[in-house]
């Protein structure tokens, strides 16, 4: 590999693609993976890595070509070997590849194995009150058997055992997501879901990738686990049911919040639904989602956390060429509840009435305003002005008279606020009106970037990652991008053995989906002035986040909890968190 890296100079490879200036040490130039005026891609020939200022792309030579080529891993690997004239790929050796390529195959065979042993327990004796929860929902046996429904047993290690017989290893299961640690005692060994109905989520390729487990009682806690990221999972990378979808002809994608909506949509004879798992949709997604039809018809919850999701999902599949409609469901019934009410043709007539993006986004301004007052009214117009002011002229005109009758403000006025809208856009913020074009969106949300800043912290220098391990609470679990939490662990371990570390050597082992947030943060090392006061800050954030998605779980508990001993015991936690996080709000 590293010859590999050595052959591939990256100045010379990214030459290839876009003119480099140099200027302060680092070469510069446009960045080849979006449109921009003003330079602000660089690249450090010292580090052999690169940088965009802008869009966040960055990492080694391997990176640049995965994303310029559109390549996996391990072709852009191929790729580079080739450019240089090496042998390829076994001369390579990618030992260390097809190690990794084996691991991965046996998680998926791992993961069927387990779906196997879930889909036995529903139909066998233990999985009768699952069988039961499902029929109530009125879901039938055919339904449950084409999405590979299971149910998990309450035993703590019953699929342990299980696929341990069939030769699977531990380390294997746990890496899969399918077993974890004991807390106390790291020895020993449980299953992640127990008494759960469980759902595969399986790929294109009709490989099981993860599962997501329910809790069957109705304050069981919490509702829906899920695998987290794995070596061959990342649920920003997926679609549920996009299995299902292979091979038909479809004008338009339901895209739904949840499992059972998903599932109740298709045992009601509505087979184009799929769900995005989480609420807000990515662009990996979303162009997952283009590969199957050209337009994606979101029908979320009603609630206000739905609505949210909506808002800015819309524009993510509009950024991938996937024209966006939202149905509305009336009083905050989900797809699942609102066909079992009032039926599959209700359904339809509802997918009929489908109202466009920025239909959808007046609506939401104007729930937020009200109309009732002048002063409401007044808002709406601006707010919808500016809203309109991004949309090419005709697309405007439609809408010029919706917000005009809306708001009782003449058509002309409405018109003439829109244009100066659309000029004092253009003044604060150019790149807006640019709103197609861009091959690559980069959406790391709040927490990635903490989590990018402080592992760029840790990469600043040598020095600094001691100080940062020694002063304060930093472990590998503030991370939950799963790149990043391997990157700092391999800093560590290099460390300890006092060897070199060569970030470039280290980014190209992480598996591919892992690199893009650990290549940000290579790219980012070198901008951080105080790594030490900078790792504080990240560290206390991340910890108040965690603190207070544990407060949330715990008061939830706390609520259900009917004995009264185990209540004090989770009204004891909650306050020592309570406290915890004061302090680190002070801090
Ligand atoms: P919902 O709370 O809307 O659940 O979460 P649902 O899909 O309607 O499920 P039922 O009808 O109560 O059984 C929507 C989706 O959000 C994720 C799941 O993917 C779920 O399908 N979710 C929800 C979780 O991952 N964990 C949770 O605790 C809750
Ligand atoms: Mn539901």
């Amino acid at each position: 590999m590293n010859d590999l890296m050595n052959k591939n100079e990256i100045v010379s490879v990214i030459s290839e693609y876009t003119r480099l200036s140099p200027k302060g040490g680092r070469m510069w130039g446009l960045c080849p993976f979006h449109p921009e005026r003003a330079a602000s891609f660089s690249v450090s020939p010292d580090k052999q890595l690169f940088h965009c200022f802008s869009c966040k792309a960055g990492g080694s030579v391997i990176q640049f070509i995965m994303q310029a080529e559109n390549l996996p891993y391990s072709d852009a690997v191929r790729f580079l070997a080739q450019r240089a004239g090496m042998d390829m790929p076994n001369e390579i050796n990618d030992e260390k590849l097809r190690a990794e390529k084996a691991l991965r195959d046996r998680l998926y065979d791992a993961n069927k194995a387990a779906a196997k042993f879930y889909c036995d327990m529903l139909l066998g004796e233990q999985g009768a009150k699952a069988r039961s929860y499902l029929l109530n929902r009125g879901i039938d046996g055919k339904t449950a058997v084409r999405f590979g429904l299971g149910y998990s047993p309450a035993d703590w290690d019953a699929l342990f055992v299980h696929l341990s017989s069939l030769g699977y290893t531990r380390d294997e299961l746990i890496k899969a997501g399918l077993c974890v640690k004991g807390r106390q005692d790291e020895n020993k060994t449980f299953d992640f879901f127990r008494d759960r109905l469980m759902f595969p989520v399986i790929n294109e390729r009709g490989r099981v990738l993860a599962f997501g487990g329910r809790t069957l009682d109705r304050d069981g806690e919490p509702k829906y686990m899920n695998t987290g990221d794995t070596l061959i999972y990342n649920k920003r990378h997926n679609v549920y049911a996009i299995n299902m979808m292979k091979g038909k002809k479809l004008d338009e994608l339901i895209m739904c919040e949840g499992y059972m909506d998903v599932i109740s949509l298709h045992q009601h004879g509505v087979d184009n639904a799929v769900a995005s798992l989480g609420t807000a949709l990515t662009s990996d997604q979303a162009k997952l989602i283009g590969r199957y039809a050209k337009r994606a018809v979101y029908a979320y919850d009603g609630d206000a956390a739905g609505q949210k999701a909506m808002l800015r999902g819309v524009d993510v599949l509009s950024e991938s060429s996937v024209e966006p409609r939202v149905m509305v469901i009336p009083s905050g019934l989900d797809p699942d509840e609102f066909i079992r009410k009032y039926g599959r043709e209700a359904f339809f007539a509802l997918k009929d009435s489908t109202i466009t993006a920025v239909q959808f986004k007046l609506n939401y301004i104007e729930g937020e305003t009200g109309l009732s007052t002048a002063d409401g009214r007044q808002k709406y117009a601006e707010r919808a002005c500016a809203l309109l002011s991004r949309l090419d002229p005709v697309e405007r005109d439609r809408y010029v008279k919706v917000v005009s009758e809306r708001s009782g403000i003449g058509m002309d006025v409405i018109r003439e606020q829109c244009g100066v809208a659309a000029a004092s856009e253009t003044e604060n913020e150019p790149q807006r009106l640019v709103s197609s074009g861009y091959k690559r969106q980069r959406d790391f949300d709040k927490r990635q970037k903490t989590e990018i800043l402080l592992a760029a912290c840790m990469l600043a220098s040598k020095e600094a990652r001691a100080k940062i391990i020694q002063l304060s609470s930093y472990s590998k679990a503030l991370f939950t991008d799963s790149g990043l939490a391997e990157l700092t662990e391999k800093l560590k371990e290099a460390d300890k053995k006092n060897e070199k570390d060569d970030i470039r050597l280290i980014l190209s082992e992480l598996e591919e989906r892992s690199s893009e947030a650990a290549g940000s943060a290579a790219a980012q090392a070198d901008e951080i002035e105080n790594p030490v006061e900078m790792a504080r800050e990240c560290i206390r954030a991340l910890e108040l986040e965690n603190g207070e998605a544990r407060l949330l779980q715990l008061s939830e508990r706390v609520k259900n909890e009917t004995d009264p001993q185990k209540r004090t015991e989770l009204i004891r936690e909650q306050s020592e968190l309570l406290i915890e996080i004061r302090r680190l709000k002070m801090s």
